[in-house]
């Protein structure tokens, strides 16, 4: 690895963050640690990470030109992109310079912009089992996919959207208009191409962290996290916990599944990838080349939580994916659309054994914003999901102070 340098001299270390919300902001937490100098970008000002790097810079990541002047005037070591809606063209085309390192490359930050590429490549090119799909670009041929083989009941997304934005179940032709209705206005950008995805009745999902990191020979191994399982309402993680029993089996697959997938989009740091389990049987259906946010969990229930291991494997340090103790998580909801908001209660939250609170610090709250998170750890992952929705549900954001 090339040694870390220090902060704000020439010798500097730099990385710059290309998102910077609440995942962001623990990526630079754990790169400050080491030492590193960051630059938190987002779309906003006071984004969470801008808060805790050493310079914030507001553009439009989506704007080519604008992406660009910013990565070539800061001239930073490694480019971290934290989100999906980013100017991929431009990290491609840097990348080929050999000035900049993105992470984990510039073909996996494009790959999984959208829910295409990455589909595609995991279904067709790399063999992985995954729902039967087709896209769709009217309603017409959402209509004869469904009639056509993929049939009721179905998963319809816009193609470029996260957090379930623009997603719903189709049960029968009733739901048909209203669901792509509702893929058009949730979707990221207004082209009008979805994905409808036969519907897997799983057991569970998870997420599977996986981590790739420089060995002590040089060269990248890979590492897993243990299972975390999910609780999803309308697309969005409302709770996630660590570790999820599963048969050994359905592990060995999911783990299969994830190095094939990983190991194609190459490059150094940390993949969130998410299966559905069903007895033994595994389908992938996405995966993030970043921390996910279900992965929150590890901030309690791993020595070295899943930012710290993307800080690590970005420096090319080793890492450990041990857990420290089972643990859950619970998303903190704004509630309200307010800016400035006042969380009540967090003094009650803590107050529930073997627990802590999250708050990200966002400018304005939105009902269904993510806010902030608890965590809590115990021996029996069912009581410590108890103590991180009760910690939850404390934390009251209010209006004003
Ligand atoms: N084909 C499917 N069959 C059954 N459930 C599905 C299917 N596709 C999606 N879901 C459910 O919807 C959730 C969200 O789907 P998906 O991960 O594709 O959307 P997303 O908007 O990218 O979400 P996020 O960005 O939060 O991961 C899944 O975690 C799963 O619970
Ligand atoms: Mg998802």
């Amino acid at each position: 690895m090339r040694a870390i340098g220090t902060p704000l001299s020439a010798s500097a270390t730099k990385v710059m963050l290309l998102g910077s919300g609440e995942l962001g902001k623990e990526v630079l937490i754990a790169l400050q640690r080491l030492g590193v100098e960051t630059i938190a970008v987002d779309r906003y000002a006071n984004a969470p990470g801008q808060q805790v790097a050493h310079h914030a810079r507001t553009i439009t990541m989506s704007d080519p030109e604008q992406l660009k002047t910013l990565i070539m005037a800061e001239k930073p070591d490694f480019v971290v992109p934290e989100i999906e809606a980013i100017a991929t063209s431009v990290l491609e085309e840097l990348e080929a310079t050999g000035q900049f390192c993105v992470i984990p490359t510039a073909r996996a930050a494009r790959l999984t912009m959208d829910r295409e590429g990455i589909r595609r490549l995991a279904a067709e090119t790399l063999g992985v089992p995954t729902s039967p799909y087709c896209f769709c670009d009217s309603l017409e041929e959402l209509q004869s996919a469904i009639d056509n083989g993929i049939g009721y009941p179905c998963v319809v997304k816009p193609v470029m959207s996260s957090s379930g934005k623009g997603q719903s179940k189709i049960d029968g032709p009733q739901d048909l208009e209203q669901a792509w209705d509702y893929a058009m206005v949730g979707g990221r950008v207004s082209h009008g191409r979805v994905i409808v995805e036969g519907f897997i009745d799983f057991d569970y999902e998870i997420t599977l962290l996986t981590v790739r990191a420089v060995g002590a020979d040089g060269n990248v191994e890979t590492h897993f996290c243990e299972p975390i399982g999910h609780a999803q309402v309308a697309g969005d993680y409302v709770e996630s916990w660590q570790p999820h029993p599963m048969h050994p089996t359905a592990l060995k697959k999911a783990q299969d599944v994830a190095r094939v997938v990983t190991d194609d989009l190459g490059g150094q740091g940390v993949f969130g990838v998410e299966l559905f389990v069903r007895g033994d049987e595994v389908w992938f259906s996405e995966v993030s080349p970043r921390p996910h946010d279900t992965g929150m969990v590890t901030m309690i229930t791993q020595w070295q939580n899943e930012f710290e291991l993307h800080a690590r494997a970005i420096l090319g340090l080793p890492v450990s994916t041990a857990l420290k103790s089972p643990g859950a998580s619970a998303v903190i909801y704004g509630g309200i659309d307010a800016e400035g908001v006042a969380f009540h209660g967090v003094d009650d939250a803590l107050r529930v054994p073997q627990t802590e609170v999250r708050l990200f610090g966002k400018p304005e709250s939105f009902k269904k914003r993510r806010m902030g998170v608890a965590l809590a750890y115990d021996a029996d992952v069912d009581v410590a999901r108890e103590r991180a929705k009760e910690a939850a549900q404390h934390v009251q954001p209010r209006q004003g102070t």
